[in-house]
């Protein structure tokens, strides 16, 4: 394939790649032709996924990781570059929404695992990829945010304001690692039909309430979320950084 959004020779990291929406990014890189790692703690289901894009022809290995974890991190990055060479794109993926609650009700100890996965995680696992990109002055990085970042939800603050971070984590990086030619761009989706969007109460006034401020009237599907990863993992966004893009049916910016 000789196209822009061609990602054969790349290998691409997915963190939480095991489920949900992962699955899909998964699936969508392995189909541009990149060599995809299946990352987290549950390595059955990552094994699982890796079945899956092996038996279309696709090519990927999976390696355990708690991303809450600093060692497991660094592992990650040794062991994929022992075996693979390089890191072209990293895609911060995995995250959490473990309980819903309103502000004054938030647990603190909640609030910073909810920090400890959604935030520190992410920035644990750039910094550990960016020694490899800095040296090479090439990188794709890809944060998976939400467009709970920009739109309130009764309940959902601790896990909104955390993604309101990984945007700022995206710009910062952006800014500061341009220079290294290290692209860092964010997807913020909307409600998707699967994952941890899962456990929300889909007859709730406050998600009707979502629902009725989107534009296109309906949640999404985690296969809608193909074209933009491909598109940031590919040469096709070799001059985009610093950006979010929302893809939520137009939930958080209209
Ligand atoms: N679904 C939605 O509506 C929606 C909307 C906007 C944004 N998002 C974001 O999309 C991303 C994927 O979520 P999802 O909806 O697909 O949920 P999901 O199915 O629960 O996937 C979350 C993934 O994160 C991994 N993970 C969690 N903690 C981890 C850790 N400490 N170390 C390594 N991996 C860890 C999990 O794997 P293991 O359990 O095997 O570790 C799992 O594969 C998240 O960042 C989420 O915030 C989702």
């Amino acid at each position: 394939m000789n196209n822009l959004f061609d990602l054969s020779g790349k290998t691409v990291i997915v963190t939480g790649g095991g489920s949900g929406i992962g699955i899909s990014l998964v699936h969508a890189l392995a189909d541009y032709g990149a060599n995809v790692i299946i990352a987290s703690r549950n390595v059955e289901k990552c094994n699982n996924v890796l079945k899956e894009i092996e038996s279309k022809g696709g090519k990927g290995a999976v390696v355990q990781l708690d991303i809450s974890d600093e060692k497991s991190v660094w592992n990650l990055v040794t062991e994929v570059l022992e075996r693979f060479g390089s890191i072209d794109v990293l895609i911060n993926n995995a995250g959490i929404s473990p309980f819903m609650a309103p502000m004054e009700k938030v647990k603190i100890a909640g609030f910073k695992k909810i920090m400890d996965v959604n935030l520190i995680g992410a920035l644990q696992c750039a910094q550990a990829v960016s020694e490899h990109m800095i040296a090479r002055k090439k990188g794709k990085i890809i944060n998976v945010s939400s467009s709970a970042s920009t739109v309130s939800m009764e309940g959902l603050g601790a896990y909104s304001i955390t993604k309101a971070a990984l945007n700022s984590l995206t710009k910062t990086l952006a800014y500061e690692w341009g220079k290294y030619n290290i692209n860092v761009n964010a997807i913020a989706p909307g409600f998707m039909d699967t994952g941890v969007a899962d456990f929300i109460n889909h007859t709730d006034e406050s998600f009707q309430s979502v629902i009725d401020r989107t534009p296109i009237g309906r949640t999404g599907k985690a296969e809608e979320l193909k074209g933009s990863i491909v598109f940031l993992a590919s040469d096709a966004s070799n001059y985009l950084t610093g950006q979010i893009l929302y893809i939520d049916g137009g939930a958080g910016n209209c």
